[in-house]
C-alpha cells in the first residue's frame, strides 16, 4: 500500500525536483519581451531589452512599477492582436493589474485567471468572444475590477464573477451575454455594476436592485426591481434557478450558501427551542403563582432571545412587565449575591442581571462549550455574554476563585472577563465586546473594508500582540497541563486599533473532560492526536497555526475536522521552506511591501518552527517571544 501511495506521487516529486533546472530565473526584461513577441501589431517602440535593462527604470510603456517590481501592464490603444502569452505573465511575482482596453484582441478570453493575484482585469472594447467558463474567475479571489464591456462575449454571466468576494466594480454591458443574471455573493461590496446591451432575461437579483435602471437597460428579457416591469408569474426566481438550467459545470458554488443557509436554520431552531421553553416556564410560574422557585430561574438570558434577535431587534418588554415588579425587588435583594451578576471589574460600570435582561441581543456563536450573544445595554455598554456549556469541573467557590485569576490578568493582550453568574445548571460570562470582531472575521470575512486594514505593519503588531498576551497567560497558568488551550484566530480579537485579545483561554480546567478534547483546539496538535499526550508546548503549536495564518491569509484545514475546502498549512509551508519557496507564501495582500519581506520571512520562518510536529524540536513559547521582538 505504502508503494502504491508512493508512486502516486512519483510524477510530482520529479516535477518539483527538476523545477529549478527546467525554469532558471528571467530577467523582467526578459519576460516582458517574450509577452510582446506573442502579440502582432503592438506599438512597443520603448521596449527595448538589453543586459541589464531594468522595465521599471526605463520606464517602457505600459509598465506601472512599485519600486522595482512591476505592479500592472497597462497597454491600452495599442492596436494589439493575437494570442497573448498569459503563462509567461506569470514570473511576475507582483503583477497585480492588467489593462488591454481598446485594443484588436481576438478569440476567446485568455487565460487570464491563471494570474490568481491579480486585483484588476480591463479587456474593454476588443473582439473578444465565445462563452466564458462558469469556473472562469473562481481561482481569482483577490480580483476586484472586472471590466469586459464591448467585447462580443456569449453565453451566461459565469456564475464565478458573482462569487468573487472581493468584487468591487463589473463592466459587462455591449456583448451578447444570454441567460439570467446569478445572483452576487457579497453584494456590500459591488460599488458599479453595468449589465446593460446584452440579451439578459429573468428577474434581477435582489441583491443587485439598489443599482439603477442604467445598469440593466437593453436588455429586453430582464424584469424586476429596479425595471419598470414586474416579473409576473415567472416560474423559478433566480435565487433557486441558478444552479445551471443548461448544465453548466456545478460550481462550488452550492457549498456555502447552503452552509449559511443550514447554519441559520440550526440558530432559528435553537432560538425557538429557547423561546418555547421560556414560554413553558413562564406559564407554569404563573400557575404555581407564589411557589417559591429559584428568582433567576425564568430569567435565563438566552429564553430572553425572540428569534428576531439576530437581526437586532431588541428585547420584547411586555413578557418581563408582566412580573417585573416582583423581580426587581427579589434581585436588589440578591444582588450581588450569587443569583445575581457578580462585578469582577466595574471600570465599565456595574451592570446586573435585569440589565442584561433588558439590552437588545445578537446571537454572535454557538460551539461545543456554549453559546455566546452579544448585548447592548441601556448605558450604552456593549458585552459579550458566553453562556457555558458543559463546564461543571468546578464547584462554586473553585469557579469563583479561577474568574477571579481571570480578572487579575491585567494585560493588553488579554481579554479579562467582567462579571460572571454562577449556578449549578448556568454559568455565564461577560466580558467587553470588541468592535472588530475576531481575527478570523477580519482574515477570512467578507468586510472588505477591516480587512484592508490588514496591511503589513497591523498584521505584525497582532502577532505581537498575541505572542505577548500567550506570554502572560504561560505565566499565570503555568502550573496547567496546557495553559490556553484554546488558541485560534476566532478566538483572538480585535480592538478598534486592531491590538489582539486573547480570549476563551484557561477553560480545559472548568471543561467536562467529555467535551474539552472536542472542543479545543489543543487537543488537535500532533502529539494529542498521535499520544493523547498535551503540554505547554500544544499552545505554541496553535500559536505557529495562527501566525501562518495571519502571513499566508489562508483559513487552516486544521480549524475542521474535515478540512475540507481549506488548505493544509502546516505541510503547505514545510514544503515550500524546504524548497527555498518560502516568499510565496506571503499573502498577496502584503507581499508587495518589498521593504519589509526580510522580516516576514522570518516570521514565517518563527511560525513554521512552532508547527513542527515533533514537541521536542518545536520551539519554546519563551524562545517564540524573544525571537518575534528580535524581528522589530
Ligand atoms: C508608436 O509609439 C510612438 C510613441 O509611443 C509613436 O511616436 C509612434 O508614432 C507610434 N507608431 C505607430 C505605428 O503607431
Ligand atoms: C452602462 O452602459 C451603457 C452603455 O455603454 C451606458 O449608456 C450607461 O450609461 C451605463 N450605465 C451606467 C450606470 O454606467
Amino acid at each position: 500500500m505504502p508503494a502504491v501511495r508512493f508512486l502516486r506521487f512519483l510524477p510530482l516529486l520529479i516535477l518539483t525536483l527538476s523545477f529549478p533546472t527546467l525554469c532558471s530565473p528571467q530577467s523582467d526584461a526578459d519576460i516582458l519581451v517574450k509577452f510582446k513577441q506573442s502579440v502582432t501589431h503592438g506599438n512597443f517602440s520603448s521596449w527595448i531589452p538589453g543586459p541589464g535593462v531594468s522595465p521599471c527604470r526605463k520606464k517602457w510603456v505600459g509598465v506601472r512599477c512599485r519600486g522595482e517590481d512591476i505592479v500592472g501592464l497597462h497597454l491600452s490603444d495599442l492596436h494589439l492582436s493575437g494570442t497573448l502569452d498569459v503563462h509567461v505573465l506569470l514570473q511576475l511575482r507582483y503583477l497585480r493589474s492588467i489593462s488591454l482596453m481598446r485594443n484588436s484582441l481576438t478569440g476567446p478570453i485568455p487565460e487570464f485567471n491563471k494570474l490568481g493575484a491579480l486585483k484588476s482585469l480591463y479587456l474593454s472594447h476588443n473582439q473578444l468572444r465565445g462563452e466564458i467558463p462558469s469556473e472562469y474567475f473562481a481561482p481569482m479571489r483577490s480580483l476586484k475590477k472586472v471590466w469586459l464591456n464591448d467585447n462580443k462575449f456569449t453565453g451566461h454571466i459565469p456564475e464565478s464573477v458573482m462569487q468573487l468576494p472581493r468584487l468591487s466594480e463589473l463592466h459587462l454591458e455591449g456583448n451578447h451575454f444570454s441567460g439570467s443574471i446569478p445572483p452576487l455573493k457579497f453584494p456590500t461590496v459591488l460599488t458599479s455594476l453595468n449589465l446593460s446591451l446584452n440579451h439578459l432575461e429573468g428577474r434581477i437579483p435582489e441583491s443587485l436592485a439598489k443599482f439603477g435602471v442604467g445598469s440593466f437597460q437593453g436588455n429586453e428579457g430582464l424584469c424586476g426591481k429596479p425595471m419598470a416591469n414586474s416579473c409576473i408569474k415567472e416560474a423559478p426566481p433566480p435565487v433557486a434557478s441558478t444552479p445551471s438550467p443548461s448544465g453548466r459545470a456545478k460550481s462550488n458554488y452550492n457549498g456555502r450558501p447552503m452552509l449559511v443557509a443550514t447554519t441559520v436554520f440550526f440558530l432559528l431552531c435553537i432560538v425557538i427551542a429557547f423561546l418555547f421553553s421560556a414560554i413553558r416556564r413562564t406559564k407554569k410560574d404563573d400557575g404555581s403563582g407564589g411557589k417559591s422557585r429559584e428568582p433567576v430561574r425564568d430569567k435565563m438570558l438566552p429564553v430572553q432571545l425572540p428569534p428576531e434577535s439576530i437581526h437586532r431587534r431588541s428585547v420584547e418588554k411586555n413578557r418581563r412587565s408582566k412580573s417585573g415588579s416582583r423581580r426587581d425587588s427579589k434581585s436588589s435583594v440578591t444582588k450581588g449575591g450569587m443569583a445575581d451578576m457578580v462585578i469582577l471589574n466595574g471600570e465599565k460600570g456595574e451592570f446586573g442581571m435585569q440589565d442584561l435582561m433588558k439590552a437588545s441581543a445578537e446571537v454572535l456563536e454557538n460551539g461545543v462549550l456554549g453559546f455566546a450573544y452579544k448585548a447592548t445595554m441601556v448605558n450604552g455598554l456593549t458585552v459579550v455574554v458566553k453562556r457555558l456549556r458543559g463546564m461543571n469541573r468546578l464547584g462554586k467557590d473553585e469557579f469563583a476563585a479561577e474568574m477571579r485569576r481571570f480578572a487579575a490578568l491585567k494585560h493588553r493582550n488579554v481579554l479579562a472577563p467582567l462579571a460572571y453568574h454562577f449556578r449549578k445548571e448556568e454559568k455565564l460570562i461577560v466580558s467587553e465586546y470588541m468592535p472588530n470582531g475576531s481575527l478570523s472575521y477580519v482574515l477570512h470575512g467578507t468586510r472588505d473594508v477591516a480587512h484592508a486594514n490588514l496591511n503589513w505593519p497591523t498584521r505584525f503588531k497582532i502577532i505581537k500582540g498575541i505572542v505577548r498576551g500567550l506570554g502572560c497567560i504561560h505565566t499565570e497558568f503555568g502550573t496547567c497541563e496546557v495553559p490556553h488551550g484554546n488558541l485560534k484566530s476566532s478566538n483572538v480579537l480585535l480592538t478598534e486599533n486592531y491590538e489582539p485579545l486573547l480570549s476563551d483561554y484557561a477553560y480545559q480546567t472548568m471543561a467536562n473532560s467529555k467535551n474539552v478534547a472536542q472542543a479545543l483546539f489543543a487537543y488537535k496538535s500532533p502529539e494529542y492526536l498521535q499520544y493523547q499526550q498535551l503540554s505547554p508546548k500544544s499552545d505554541v503549536y496553535c500559536l505557529g497555526i495562527v501566525i501562518l495564518e495571519i502571513m499566508t491569509g489562508k483559513c487552516p484545514s486544521q480549524y475542521q475536522s474535515n478540512g475540507q475546502g481549506r488548505i493544509n498549512i502546516v505541510q503547505w509551508v514545510q514544503t515550500s521552506i524546504s524548497e527555498n519557496r518560502a516568499q510565496e507564501l506571503i499573502d498577496p495582500e502584503i507581499a508587495n511591501n518589498a521593504s519589509s519581506t526580510d522580516k516576514m520571512l522570518k516570521v514565517l520562518e518563527i511560525g513554521a518552527a512552532c508547527v513542527e510536529s515533533n514537541p521536542d524540536k518545536r520551539l519554546h513559547l519563551n524562545e517564540v517571544v524573544t525571537r518575534i521582538e528580535e524581528v522589530s
